[in-house]
């Protein structure tokens, strides 16, 4: 079975580093045309440079904070001016954050819902008519936060399933029209994403990823590839009757404290 994207263009938010990155530089190889989105400049052009070399037949890279309306216009803008379709939207940028309700901040909440929630609503609003007019179709990264109950990213958490079920809304209205929708939610993953939430240095993250390995079904965290295999797939043509479904990748943590409660229920 063989992947080919080439003609299609794909817009990923959120290329500059961690899953993003890979899922452009997987979709690169296939031949895509990718519009790379994300706010660090140097990083974004390294990821496009690499997308060229491995086989992309056009990269264009926006520069944009897609928490501000203007962000989420110039990305539609300046895709469509650039190549006047677009046939895969992966709205995969996101910020966490630590937040408990008993030190609940309004500031954190806006911020969380602002960059996890608005955003992409507003960037899939403004590129909805390019892709009913392609017959493409959305892939939205969540996260098992939003499936889980777990203590200490309340904010993070209520945003990532407010985005499950907008996937699940978005594919009921869009089916007729020929356009799919569908989440793909990550467990734990490699990717700057912890460090940039908690501020943990390298070793206490490699510490966090051994501690959290012994939880996981399958005995190690997700790799930013894994995910981004589970995008392409999703977003390829092979998909072509999956809508409103969300599949998580998390090595089965899914299952983990359910696991362990039942078994201490049954001593
Ligand atoms: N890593 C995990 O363990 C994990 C688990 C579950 C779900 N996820 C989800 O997976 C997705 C990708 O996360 P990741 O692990 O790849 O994180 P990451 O390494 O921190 O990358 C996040 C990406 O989002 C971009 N971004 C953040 N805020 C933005 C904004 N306001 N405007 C434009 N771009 C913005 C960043 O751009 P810049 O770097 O250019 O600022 C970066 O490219 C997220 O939706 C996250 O919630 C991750």
């Amino acid at each position: 079975m063989e992947y080919n994207f080439s003609n299609k263009v794909v817009l990923v938010t959120g290329a500059s580093a961690g899953i993003g990155e890979a899922t452009a530089l997987l979709l690169a190889k296939m031949g895509a045309r990718l519009s790379l989105v994300g706010r660090n400049e140097k990083n974004l052009k390294s990821v496009a440079e690499r997308c060229k070399k491995d086989g992309a037949s056009a990269t264009l890279t926006i520069v944009a904070d897609l928490g501000t309306d203007e962000g989420c216009e110039k990305t539609a803008k300046k895709t469509l001016e650039h190549f006047g379709r677009l046939d895969v939207l992966v709205n995969n940028a996101a910020i966490g954050a630590v937040d408990l309700i008993e030190k609940g901040d309004m500031a954190v909440f806006d911020k969380l819902f602002n960059v996890n929630l608005r955003s992409v609503y507003n960037l899939t609003r403004l590129l909805v008519p390019a892709l009913i007019a392609s017959k493409g179709n959305i892939v939205n990264v969540s996260s098992l936060a939003g499936t889980w109950v777990n203590k200490g990213a309340v904010s993070y958490s209520m945003a990532k399933a407010a985005l499950d079920h907008f996937t699940r809304l978005i594919a009921l209205e869009l089916g007729p029209k020929g356009v799919r929708a569908n989440t793909v939610s990550p467990g734990i993953t490699i990717s700057q994403f912890h460090q940039r939430m908690t501020g943990e240095s390298d070793e206490q993250y490699q510490d966090f990823l051994t501690r959290t390995s012994k939880i996981i079904p399958l005995g190690e965290p997700c790799t930013s590839e894994d995910i981004g295999k589970m995008i392409v797939h999703i977003a390829s043509d092979h998909s072509r009757m999956v809508t409103g479904t969300l599949v998580l990748v998390d090595g089965g943590l899914q299952f983990s404290s359910l696991g362990d409660v039942l078994t201490e229920t049954l001593k």
